[in-house]
């Protein structure tokens, strides 16, 4: 049986209760910040590295409660930036952890398929080890057909860094002529987010009872209904995550109205910046707005090109150093 894919049977109150909230509205997307593990090992007298097995357990079973529920994106904070500052061996032992999920996902491809499960990694990849940063390349280019369902782990991860990131995109691509500053747009600068491909959260979770939000999807939580509990990430059960739930139905009426504000704002910003653009554009010989809609779709473009090289680059490179470990092994056995 699979580690990231576990089944549960449901107790007939776990079952009444998941048919009961299936009426009301569901989110799409849940945001989790997993945090408690290292006080979960203290108080059960476990190496902190314990904790985070833990930790990773419950992860797994809270992506069975999703589907169940109909939730059909997850993004979870395995490892933020400001986690390296921790003791070298416990950023090494969560950096082993993920490395040996990472593998265990590459070894069930296909069942992984079968249930539709698409694996992403949102964060500064350039942080991680070589070997681990190719490992995720590899999982995101073998899950990147399937669509039931959505997990995207967020590694080497902090909203800073991510916005800084698509800042600088933009900065190049005006200082290179290839945008023009009043081209730069809420909606633009979301394009060039690590979550360009998701919804934004609807929930977000974060369990411990700290209640921040710890530079976690900053700009993607704008209206998302946050629920803070005082539950240890591993000892997070079925009933917190109904509850989450619960709490999202009873103000899920003022994140749609608050959305359907913001929409109408960002449509605005989209139209000043097409009347900021000069009638003709000679270059493309044709209007302003339509040469404006022309650098953006190639910007974008660009954009996903190079992300797109750089994971199948990641993927070769994996393959390489696995060819070599092969070698070196059987030379040994020789
Ligand atoms: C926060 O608890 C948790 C983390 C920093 C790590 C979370 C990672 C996992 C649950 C496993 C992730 C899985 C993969 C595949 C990488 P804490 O350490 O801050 O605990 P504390 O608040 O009690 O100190
Ligand atoms: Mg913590």
């Amino acid at each position: 049986m699979s580690s990231w894919l576990v089944t549960e049977k449901r107790s007939w109150p776990e079952w009444l209760a998941l048919q009961v909230l299936k009426v009301g509205p569901i989110p799409k997307h849940l945001a989790l910040i997993m945090d408690g593990n290292r006080r979960y090992a203290k108080l059960h007298e476990q190496e902190t590295f314990h904790g985070h097995i833990a930790g990773f357990k419950t992860l797994t079973y809270v992506l069975a409660w999703c589907r169940d529920l109909g939730i059909t994106e997850v993004t979870s904070y395995a490892l933020s930036i400001e986690n390296f500052k921790r003791s070298k061996e416990e950023v090494e032992g969560l950096l082993s952890l993920a490395s040996n999920k990472f593998e265990e996902v590459l070894n069930e491809g296909e069942n992984l398929a079968k249930h539709g499960v698409c694996i992403r990694i949102i964060g500064n990849l350039d942080l991680l080890p070589t070997y681990l940063r190719a490992q995720t390349a590899e999982v995101v280019l073998m899950t990147r057909n399937n669509t039931k369902c959505f997990l995207n782990l967020a590694l080497a991860y902090t909203s800073r860094d991510e916005i800084t990131a698509a800042v600088r995109e933009c900065a190049i691509a005006i200082s290179e002529g290839r945008l023009q500053e009043t081209d730069i747009t809420p909606r633009l600068l979301e394009q060039c987010l690590y979550t360009a491909q998701s919804c934004h959260p609807d929930l977000v979770i974060r369990t411990s009872g700290e209640t921040r939000l710890s530079d976690f999807l900053l700009w993607q939580s704008q209206f998302s209904c946050l629920f803070f509990t005082k539950v240890l990430w591993p000892e997070l059960s079925i009933w917190h995550v109904l509850g989450a739930v619960f709490h999202y139905q009873r103000h899920h009426h003022t994140v749609v109205a608050a959305r359907k504000q913001a929409k109408l704002l960002y449509d605005r910003y989209e139209l000043e910046a097409d009347q900021a653009c000069s009638p003709d554009d000679p270059e493309c010989g044709c209007d302003g707005t339509k040469a404006r809609k022309i650098r953006v779709e190639r910007f974008i473009a660009d954009l996903v090109e190079r992300r797109e090289k750089t994971y199948h680059a990641l993927s070769t490179q994996l393959k390489e150093i696995k060819k070599q470990q092969q070698e070196s092994c059987e030379q040994e056995q020789k």
